[in-house]
């Protein structure tokens, strides 16, 4: 008796994003490694983190993929990218990155969409608010970056930028899910 109930299709584009979130990971530790050997301590801390979080991602469609009764495939992950030339850079690929991997999320919802698989769509739905807060997460890095005075920001605005970011909180508070009793 088949138990699967993800279609062939539903469960390829699952295990596509297992490979895409571990080499958003990838890219993320790559990243740190990066702003380390610069000396930015503390965005290497804050890259380090989010690698974590996107191993977790990764965690959560193979679990996913359990329990509809499919089979998680692990692939061979791609090499990151080239060392960024700087923080400036470093930012802006990792906001592409993020945003390639909304675009990968939505195919997920649109084939779950055409197929009428609203458990997946369902499961999908978590990742695209999750990338909401991921992509604001890129946006705020960047916002804070100019605010230094970005290519040409001084030392010591760095080493306070480094420093802030180094004790960021791993998510950003959302404008949607402010409240009058928690107005963030
Ligand atoms: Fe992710
Ligand atoms: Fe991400």
């Amino acid at each position: 008796m088949n138990t699967n109930r993800l279609s062939k299709k539903i469960e390829d584009i699952l295990n596509k994003q297992i490979t895409k979130e571990a080499e958003a990971s990838q890219v993320y530790l790559s990243y740190g490694s990066w702003a380390d050997s610069e000396g930015y301590g503390g965005i290497a801390n804050f890259l380090f983190r989010h690698a974590q979080e996107e191993r977790n991602h990764m965690m959560k469609v193979m679990q996913y993929i359990m329990e509809r009764g499919g089979r998680p495939k692990i692939s061979a992950i791609a090499a990151p990218s080239k060392d960024p030339k700087n923080l400036q850079d470093c930012f802006e690929k990792t906001f592409n990155h993020e945003v390639d991997n909304t675009t990968a999320i939505y195919g997920i919802v649109n084939l779950a969409h055409e197929e009428k698989d609203w458990a997946t769509y369902n499961f999908a739905q978590w990742f695209v608010k999750e990338q909401i807060e991921e992509e604001k997460l890129i946006m705020d890095l960047l916002d804070k970056l100019k605010i230094a005075g970005g290519l040409k920001a001084s030392n010591e605005s760095l080493f306070i930028l480094d420093k802030a970011l180094g004790k960021a909180k791993d998510s950003v508070p959302l404008a949607r899910e402010a409240s009058s009793d928690n107005p963030e």
